[in-house]
């Protein structure tokens, strides 16, 4: 018999033929003359059904056991499916004890429970769907830098930089030697990174547009459903940049692109979020797709906002203040709730890199956030300075001038304004699919206090 995936068997191209097809018991209900199963491979979210004659079962069979199934694939009498496997043969190749496996057969279990079971939860419809998307998104993510001639480059997970500035580090050293940096590996202090940006900025030095996709680390502190301490970030840049608008195109763009193949190719893996897990999302992520440009303010703009309406915070904003969680999504409330770009932040809120405004009286840096419907920010970019002099005088400030005489060098050799931006991939799929915790769309969540497996 022809060996086929539950995905391969549903297009029904083999009715009438002998086949096989192996997977794990999503469910099973035996009746008087027949039994019936529905057997999945993770190939796509439908299971095919397969209905075998009570006498050929196997007595191990439960829900959650790993199957082979032999028989005749036959074009099915019911509107809900295609086709189901008529079966002469049954083999339970691995049992499940359904008392002791957490999941239950005809149970919706919330994302929260199944959470609990990092090394299980793939097992569920609504986690292998998440796995599916998110796995579409890389492609597609891939692909649309591909498509508008962007090189990836394989940036650093080791670095010796901090850069952001915001110390929210891991320092990395073998077990045996020292954090001292006599004695210590690498002779410096290294870290896991927190952003491949300086690295993209090396290699706009003479790619004009170049793209990461990668894990990043931060010591995060906070219990949100927003940060995780390993988190995958997309990051672009883009030399011969002189605007932020240059910028916010491409981000948006970017979103579009992605969103339209993710909504296009994984359809029932969508709905199933847009059904069972935040009805209703369905209509905010179009609402977002329509709009042909998101609308930009300023953050000063914001501020005004923010300030007209008070009474809706927990914490009060001024300008100079970093926006909150609660801000953000207000922000976007205000404008439609569809995404917003919010750019020219107070400089001093920003890293070294952050391209001066020159303002005054207010001193803003040429940055931009987009901020998106139920999660707040998804994307920070920037225009960087590339004027040798200021960007001299702002090292020093910040007392990092010897650290970063690499990094002076690019403005030394041949500088090019330039730009880029980081989108947070949890937090893209959290906003397409209205999940409301950042641990339920990465396949296994790092958190302070939590490292499972
Ligand atoms: O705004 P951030 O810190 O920007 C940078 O790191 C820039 N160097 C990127 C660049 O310009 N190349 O981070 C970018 C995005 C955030 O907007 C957010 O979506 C996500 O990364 N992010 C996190 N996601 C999950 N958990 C965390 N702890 C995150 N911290 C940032
Ligand atoms: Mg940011």
């Amino acid at each position: 018999p022809t060996k086929l995936r539950v995905s391969e068997a549903l297009l029904g191209a083999e009715v009438g033929e002998d086949v096989r097809v192996q997977g794990w018991v999503r469910s099973y209900r035996p009746q008087k003359n027949n039994l019936f199963l529905h057997v999945n491979d993770g190939s796509s979210l439908k299971s095919l059904q397969v209905v075998a004659p009570a006498g050929i079962s196997d007595p191990l069979l439960t829900f959650g056991c790993a199957v082979e199934v032999k028989g005749i694939l036959k074009k099915s009498p019911h509107s809900k499916q295609p086709v189901e496997l008529e079966a002469k043969q049954i083999q339970v190749i691995g049992e499940c004890n359904p008392v002791d496996f957490p999941f239950k057969i005809k149970e919706r279990h919330s994302l929260e429970y199944i959470r609990q079971f990092p090394h299980l939860r793939c097992r569920t419809n609504a986690f292998s769907s998440l796995l599916r998307i998110r796995s579409e998104a890389t492609a597609a993510i891939h692909s649309y830098f591909k498509s508008n001639g962007f090189l990836q480059i394989h940036t650093p997970t080791i670095t010796s930089n901090d850069c952001e500035g915001a110390g929210e580090l891991f320092q990395v050293e073998p077990p045996g030697t020292t954090f001292a940096e006599e004695g210590s590996f690498f002779s410096v202090p290294v870290y896991l990174t927190v952003s491949g940006q300086l690295h993209l900025e090396v290699m706009s030095g003479a790619f004009s547009r170049v793209y990461t996709f990668g894990p990043t680390f931060r010591a995060e502190n906070s219990q949100s459903r927003r940060h995780l301490a390993e988190f995958f970030m997309v990051e672009a840049e883009i030399s011969f940049t002189e605007s932020i608008e240059d910028l916010t195109k491409v981000m948006e763009d970017l979103f579009r692109s992605v969103t339209e193949s993710v909504l296009d190719h994984c359809e029932e893996d969508v709905d199933l979020f847009h059904k069972h897990v935040a009805p209703g999302h369905r209509d905010t992520v179009d609402d977002a797709l329509k709009k042909t440009r998101f609308p930009v303010i300023t953050y000063t703009e914001a501020i005004d906002v923010l300030k007209r309406s008070s009474e809706h915070f927990t914490f009060p904003t001024d300008w100079g203040c970093d926006l909150m969680t609660e801000h953000e999504k207000y922000l976007v409330k205000h404008c439609g709730n569809i995404p917003v770009f919010v750019t020219d932040y107070p400089y001093d809120l920003k890293p070294f890199y952050a391209r001066d405004n020159q303002d005054h009286p207010k001193r803003t840096a040429a940055a931009v956030d987009l901020l998106v419907p139920g999660v707040g920010e998804l994307c920070g970019g920037s225009l960087r300075e590339e004027r040798l002099s200021l960007l001299r005088s702002r090292l020093q400030e910040c007392g990092l001038e010897e650290n970063y005489s690499w990094y002076l060098d690019l403005r030394r050799f041949g500088s090019v304004p330039h730009g880029g931006f980081g989108l947070g991939f949890e937090r893209y799929l959290q906003c397409i699919l209205g999940v409301d915790n950042i641990k339920d769309v990465i396949p296994f969540p790092r958190f302070s206090h939590s490292c499972l497996l």
